[in-house]
């Protein structure tokens, strides 16, 4: 999508859909205030296909900050840190099996189920329900397709609606055996909390649950499988990580950057808004494209070169302001681990494939949907 994204970010940043009630912001300044400016731009959306689901990502003040401290301690940089043991065992329990084979789908074989043990483990989903628990978290990210409400959008909302049931029934057994005998995990935490005095409805819960799923699921999945690709695709860049391992942070970062795992966020604006002369009229849907802006020229030198080095890099795939990803610290920790192993463990890495490879199936998330990969068995 970059050279499109360069195309219409350097002669419309500002873009209206035509025939459209849809605005899309490209530039960096732009994505990034109505990213933070919740007063003017709300999280409180309707895409073409009817009222997002109300929550925490969809909702703005108060309700938002009530929300956001349920389920904030857990994700503090203390509490993350004190995952990385785990997240460490989890990465060598999937590489272990692929080791001696020489070759395995990295999206497949260890992106996607890493992340999704790993936070399964922090709602406190038993290990026999994780499969399902993926295809769960890969249809609610679907439902990003309903933004351009056609066809797929009507698939996905279908999909999404007979899954949702699936989940409910099990939530509502799980959430029962809580109450009888709490646990220190994310879904005790739930059931127990409380806003404004009263705990929150089996619809709430839903809402925690899924969005946990899907932001706990496919976008650490996509910075693991970019990570590797962008290293893969720049073997200059490759070599002085492997030189420098100091490095690796910056490397993430970079990678975020590059290709952003999560390519837009939505809100909808409250009132007028002017923004590089143009007006865009209050209650209108906007698109603020994240993966552009972070290859906006005028914020970053050599916006489409990948490098491992860049400093400053105040790229904002994590977002910006009150809605700043609750997981970003946990990401980070899931792609250093993953990335120290994949380097330390696979000799003579390489791309199985040179074919173009197929893109994920979520609208808004950017990434390989298959991600072969070769090395010397051991
Ligand atoms: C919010 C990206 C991983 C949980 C966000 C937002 C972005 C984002 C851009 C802001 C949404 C907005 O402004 O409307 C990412 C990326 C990730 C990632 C690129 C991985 C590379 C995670 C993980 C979790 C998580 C692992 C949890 C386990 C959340 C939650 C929110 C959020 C709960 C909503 C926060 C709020 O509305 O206050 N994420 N995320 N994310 N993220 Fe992430």
């Amino acid at each position: 999508p970059f050279p499109l994204y360069e195309q219409v970010r350097s002669s419309a940043p500002v873009f209206h859909m035509p025939d459209t009630e849809m605005w899309m912001l490209f530039d960096y300044e732009g994505v990034k205030r109505a990213l933070y400016d919740h007063e003017a731009f709300s999280s409180v959306v309707t895409p073409p296909t009817g009222k997002a689901p109300d929550w925490l990502v969809f909702s703005d003040p108060p309700r938002h900050t009530k929300l956001r401290g349920i389920i904030m301690r857990a994700f503090t940089p203390k509490s993350i840190a004190s995952l990385e043991p785990r997240v460490r065992e989890l990465s060598r329990e999937l590489l272990e099996p692929q080791l001696e084979r020489g070759e395995m789908d990295l999206a497949a074989d260890y992106s996607s189920p890493l992340p999704a043990m790993v936070i399964a483990e922090m709602l406190g989903i038993p290990l026999v329900d994780r499969p399902r628990f993926l295809r769960w978290g890969e249809v609610i990210m679907n439902l990003s397709h309903t933004v351009s409400g056609g066809e797929e959008a009507q698939r996905a909302v279908q999909e999404h609606a007979s899954v949702k049931e699936e989940m409910r029934a099990y939530l509502a057994d799980v959430l029962a055996e809580r109450r009888k005998a709490p646990k220190d995990d994310l879904l005790t935490r739930l059931v127990e909390a409380e806003v404004d005095g009263e705990h929150l409805t089996l619809e709430e819960l839903l809402g925690f649950f899924q969005l946990l799923l899907a932001a706990g699921t496919e976008t650490t999945t996509n910075l693991i499988n970019n990570a590797i690709l962008c290293l893969l695709e720049h073997p200059d860049q490759l070599a002085r990580l492997r030189a420098e391992p100091t490095l690796l942070p910056s490397a993430i970062e970079e990678v975020l950057r590059f290709r952003s795992p999560g390519q837009m966020m939505f809100r909808e604006t409250r009132r007028d808004i002017e923004l590089h002369g143009e007006v865009i009229p209050a209650g209108k849907f906007v698109l603020a494209v994240i993966g552009s802006a972070n290859r906006d020229p005028l914020k970053f030198h050599d916006a489409d070169r990948f490098d491992i080095t860049r400093d400053p890099n105040p790229h904002i795939a994590f977002g910006h302001g009150i809605h700043f990803c609750l997981g970003a610290a946990l990401s980070r920790l899931e792609a250093r681990v993953a990335l120290e192993d994949l380097l330390a463990r696979l000799k003579g890495l390489e791309l199985a494939s040179t074919e173009p490879w197929e893109p994920r199936k979520a609208l808004h998330v950017h990434g390989p949907s298959r991600l072969p990969i070769r090395f010397a068995p051991s």
